[in-house]
């Protein structure tokens, strides 16, 4: 595996692989990388010929109370586990090499998508995301690149960002990584303590029932959403947002809406955990 810091070595390596004719797959991270990560990777690599990956750690997508200085860096323990995955190109830049004028100025905004479920609480944190996915597809001109299904909201932005500022990219979303006992993997999981640790997969628990209660004909979704809300917090957690939403518009769904996310995003202590589940309603009563 090649590892790259600066933007010129990307592109000339990627130019290189183009130049052969080989395709190019993306898998943007902020490192500390686990498994769930890595199944990203092998994504990515099971479409295309050669798999880049970045680790950077975007200060614009952390707003000021935050985790951006207490994220975990373990780049030598990432680029292990990348070169036992398969990875041809670990990108990891400075903050500088991103950010070159300092305090940025261009930002890519997508309207709409952002205002609901996380984006109503982390003001600027899609915009930073979509900001800085734009400047690494601009740096490493994917054919493909993968995200995971877990962040379902950063997902349908991205995707839309890339859909309407025609980047030749195609995003994939892949299935949500997760512990024997539910827990969807993610860096945050780490920084629970051992009794957050035991009650965190309630989420995923939580999510199914609720599913299930609409598979059985549950339709009114406000009180569905208060009544999980509630059990959550009954149990430890503080529910940030808990709600079933229109997977295209992720509004608050509507009684005949077929197409759903349940999302959620709830703090245990000082981490914040987030989740879904998507369901179609096939038959609406
Ligand atoms: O999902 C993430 O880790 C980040 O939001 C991303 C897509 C790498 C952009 O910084």
């Amino acid at each position: 595996m090649q590892t790259a810091h600066t933007v010129s070595q990307v592109r000339e390596v990627v130019r290189g692989w183009h130049r052969e004719g080989l395709s190019v797959g993306f898998v943007p991270t902020m490192g500390n990388l686990h498994s769930g990560h890595i199944s990203l990777v092998r994504e990515a690599m099971a479409r295309c010929d050669k798999v880049v990956v970045s680790i950077f750690v975007n200060p614009t997508q952390f707003g000021p109370n935050e985790d951006f200085d207490r994220y975990p860096r373990t780049l030598d323990a990432d680029a292990a586990q990348l070169v036992d995955a398969g990875a041809a190109l670990l990108f990891a830049p400075s903050v500088e090499e991103i950010y070159p004028l300092g305090q940025n100025q261009t930002w890519v905004d997508v309207e709409g998508l952002g205002d609901y479920l996380c984006g109503a609480n982390r003001e600027g944190h899609f915009r930073g995301v979509t900001t800085v996915v734009s400047k690494l597809f601009n740096i490493v001109q994917p054919d493909v690149a993968v995200f995971g299904e877990k962040d379902f909201q950063q997902l349908a932005i991205l995707r839309r960002m890339s859909e309407e500022l025609l980047f030749p990219v195609k995003i994939v979303g892949a299935p949500t990584s997760r512990e024997d006992d539910g827990l969807a993997k993610s860096s945050r999981n780490g920084f629970l303590d051992e009794s957050e640790r035991k009650l965190a997969p309630l989420i995923y628990a939580n999510l199914q029932k609720l599913r299930s209660d609409i598979e059985q004909g549950a339709r009114d979704f406000r009180n569905l959403e208060q009544r999980y809300t509630e059990r959550l917090n009954t149990a430890g957690f503080q529910v940030d947002y808990l709600t079933i939403a229109n997977a295209s518009s992720l509004a608050p769904a509507a009684k005949n809406d077929t197409d759903l996310v349940v999302a959620v995003a709830a703090k245990l202590g000082k981490t914040r955990l987030i989740d879904n589940v998507s369901l179609a309603v096939v038959d609406n009563p």
